[in-house]
């Protein structure tokens, strides 16, 4: 795959969900058009932008102009930036909002930030007057690459990650790579482990791409940044449309997640961000894949290379086994008990499969000695 034969200067891609269908347009510049684009989805009246105090600093007045210009009542809604602000608090704060600025069933919710204000605007849509209109307008890698496609809305309980929430599909999401710009490093090659994802479980001429392409996406090469937004939102598009509740197919987006959600919640949410630990949760379900004879040594080679490649973490926190191990059971994935876990047969192809306690740990156990082994090598030299 060549990032030369892309347009890059327009994409849209649909996703196909019957009534529920949307397209997502991905340009340069976009958020200037963004008070066109409701325009053509017939919003009207009032509308509420659900923001974080970083982006707010950056974007706000320029969507604020560009909404009132095409005839919007805008009303501003700035919420501090991080997951701790993920909870049922910014959501009543956000309900506090709208009731006080009378908006009514047919005003519109847009969401402008990362997938901590996707995530509560589109359940913040999905409960106020049983459901308002809202538009996904993702600022971060990590919302423009998964997050705001596929219409999982919700927040955090403290005792587990996204335990609240509601299927809620946007009008629209509205793609402008150009805000990647202000994006801070750390957070661009987060997003980086769930574009690398795409490619495990679907595609592996993406994953080549990202192979051969990594200085350019590190340079935020304009182009070879569209190409890679643009194939990751079709893959998710279409594996939502195939399984918009995630009864089956859909699960395959988790890869990566089973073993990065329980490293995520034993950090309290703090110490690694969602692409660090989904980073190191890819490679070491590869490998434990691996150990179980699921797959060869070459794929776990080619992920953990491309993820050094990218910076992102690789190696496993010091955790105990029986410590991951109840923290992989509180994942909402868990059915009846068992741990189901994504791991790739070959790059490009993922299955599901159960894992079993014992033979679980016998692979953690392998990765332990393999770390005593190389720290009395660098001991020796
Ligand atoms: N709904 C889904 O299907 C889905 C999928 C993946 C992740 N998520 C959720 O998304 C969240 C993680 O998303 P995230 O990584 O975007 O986190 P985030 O929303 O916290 O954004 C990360 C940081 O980057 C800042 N930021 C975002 N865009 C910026 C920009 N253009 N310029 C400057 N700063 C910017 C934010 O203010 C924040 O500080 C988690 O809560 C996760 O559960 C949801
Ligand atoms: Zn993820």
């Amino acid at each position: 795959m060549t990032a030369s034969p892309t347009d890059i200067s327009q994409q849209t891609i649909h996703v196909e969900l019957g009534t529920r269908s949307y397209a997502i347009l991905i340009r340069r510049n976009l958020l200037e058009a963004i008070g066109e684009e409701l325009t053509r989805l017939r919003c009207t009246g009032k509308v509420g932008v659900v923001t974080d105090r970083n982006l707010a600093g950056c974007y706000l007045n320029q969507v604020k102009r560009v909404l009132k210009a095409a005839g919007y009542t805008v009303i501003p809604i700035v919420l501090p930036p991080g997951e701790r602000t993920k909870t049922l608090r910014s959501i009543a704060m956000v309900m506090d909002a709208l009731v006080e600025a009378r908006f009514e069933r047919t005003s519109t919710l847009l969401a402008l930030g990362g997938g901590v204000i996707g995530d509560l605007t589109g359940f913040a849509a999905a409960i106020y007057q049983r459901g308002i209109p809202f538009v996904q307008v993702p600022t971060s890698l990590v919302a423009q690459v998964d997050s705001s496609v596929g219409g999982k809305t919700g927040v955090d309980h403290p005792k587990g990650k996204n335990l609240i929430g509601a299927f809620n599909q946007p009008r629209v999401v509205l793609i402008d790579p150009a805000t990647l710009s202000t994006l801070p490093p750390r957070e661009w090659k987060a997003g980086l482990a769930e574009v690398i994802k795409y490619g495990v479980i679907a595609d592996e001429g993406f994953f080549e791409y990202l192979e051969q392409h990594i200085e350019p996406i590190l340079k935020l090469d304009d182009a070879s940044v569209a190409q890679i937004v643009k194939r990751s939102c079709e893959i998710k598009a279409l594996i939502v449309s195939e399984d918009e509740r995630e009864s089956d197919r859909r699960r395959i987006l988790n890869f990566g997640h089973t073993i990065g959600h329980a490293l995520e919640s034993l950090g309290g949410y703090c110490g690694l961000i969602h692409g660090e630990a989904v980073a190191i949760g890819m490679v070491h379900e590869a490998d434990l894949a691996r150990h179980l004879g699921l797959c060869g040594e070459d794929v776990v080679t080619r992920l953990r290379a491309l993820v050094e490649a990218v910076g992102l973490p690789t190696g496993f926190p010091p955790v105990a086994f029986s410590v991951l191990w109840r923290a992989m059971q509180q994942d909402k994935k868990v059915s009846a008990g068992t741990v189901y876990c994504v791991v790739p047969e070959r790059i490009g192809s993922v299955r599901i499969v159960p894992l079993q306690k014992d033979k679980t740990r016998a692979w953690f156990d392998t990765i332990r000695s393999r770390e005593r082994d190389l720290a009395t090598k660098r001991r020796v030299r």
